[in-house]
């Protein structure tokens, strides 16, 4: 659907153009609202390291020419809103766009991370309009991200037990960003993305054993023995630290309930962890030969 708010920013008073920057626009979630965006014709500006031009966390001088003319941004930090220095990131940032004649933001968060709520309440005071997307544990990290290998190697170690979690689909968080940043209606609204079915890891890698045809495990491990085996594997120690925080911190039960906000944004249900596994085996992303 084109939108009120798209429309009239296309029409609205000269300088403010209807350009939606995407932040991680070549991400799990990014390229897929970018691809949302740029189908119906939207103006999109990917906003990255490798995007035109570039943007880049670490180098503020890139933030500004990122946002020139820019109406919308999608704001997807990078690694993760948990690391050291994120919160004040995001908040300058909000405050920058914001300046620059940003009037709607979105902020990509994480469900039960305390820092992640700091970094809501900054884009919440820099003075747009906004939405949050308090999403939980994509299902594409199976495929298009750190458990890929894992997967494709027969084995899924992982310090979580058999804590459930309700897996959200990166598509769902595409949809719902769009009807965000587009439609009327979203600002000022907290969603909380869940799927629509709490699983264990074991369930969950059992769902793409069976869909991808392949002979996958996963085997419950400690916290310790998770550091060490990705140390050993040559993870940076600042990765191994967040993914083991990420781990035992986040995944510890306290994001064990399923929550309405794809419903409330889209007003349709979200899409189920086998219907993930199924269209990401159709898509060959686990046909790959070891
Ligand atoms: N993964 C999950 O399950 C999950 C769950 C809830 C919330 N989140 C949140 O989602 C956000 C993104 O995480 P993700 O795992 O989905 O990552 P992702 O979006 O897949 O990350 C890759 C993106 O970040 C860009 N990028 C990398 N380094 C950058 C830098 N220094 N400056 C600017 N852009 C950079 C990459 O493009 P270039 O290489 O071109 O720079 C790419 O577009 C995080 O804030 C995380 O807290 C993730």
């Amino acid at each position: 659907m084109v939108t009120d708010y798209a429309r009239e920013m296309e029409t609205g008073a000269p300088g403010t153009e209807a350009t939606t920057l995407v932040l991680g626009g070549t991400g799990k979630t990014g390229r897929r609202v970018v691809e949302r965006l740029a189908a119906p014709g939207l103006p999109v500006r990917v906003g990255s390291r490798s995007g035109e031009p570039p943007f880049d966390w670490e180098d503020r001088t890139t933030w500004a020419p990122a946002l020139r003319g820019v109406g919308s941004v999608y704001v997807s930090y990078y690694p993760d809103l948990a690391v050291p220095g994120a919160v004040a990131s995001v908040r300058m940032f909000a405050e920058l766009a914001v300046e620059a004649g940003v009037r709607r933001l979105v902020l990509l968060s994480g469900r039960g991370e305390e820092e992640a709520q700091r970094a809501e309440l900054a884009v919440q005071e820099a003075g747009a309009e906004w939405t949050i997307l308090r999403s939980s544990f994509f299902s594409q990290n199976f495929s298009e991200n750190f458990l890929l290998e894992p997967i494709l190697g027969g084995e899924v170690a992982l310090p979580a037990g058999d804590v459930p979690e309700p897996f959200v689909d990166a598509d769902d968080i595409a949809d719902v960003a769009v009807a965000a940043l587009t439609e009327d209606g979203h600002a000022g609204e907290l969603y909380e993305l869940t799927g629509p079915r709490l699983l264990t890891f074991e369930k969950a890698v059992g769902e793409i054993s069976r869909a991808s045809g392949r002979d996958v495990h996963y085997v419950p491990i400690s916290a310790e023995e998770f550091a060490s085996a990705l140390a050993q594997g040559g993870v940076p120690p600042e990765t191994t630290d967040l993914l083991t925080y990420l781990f035992t911190e986040v995944l510890d039960g306290r994001n064990v309930h399923l929550t309405d906000g794809v419903r409330r944004a889209l007003g349709r249900e979200p899409k189920d962890f086998v219907e993930y596994a199924r269209d990401a085996a159709a898509a060959g992303v686990w046909d790959v030969e070891r």
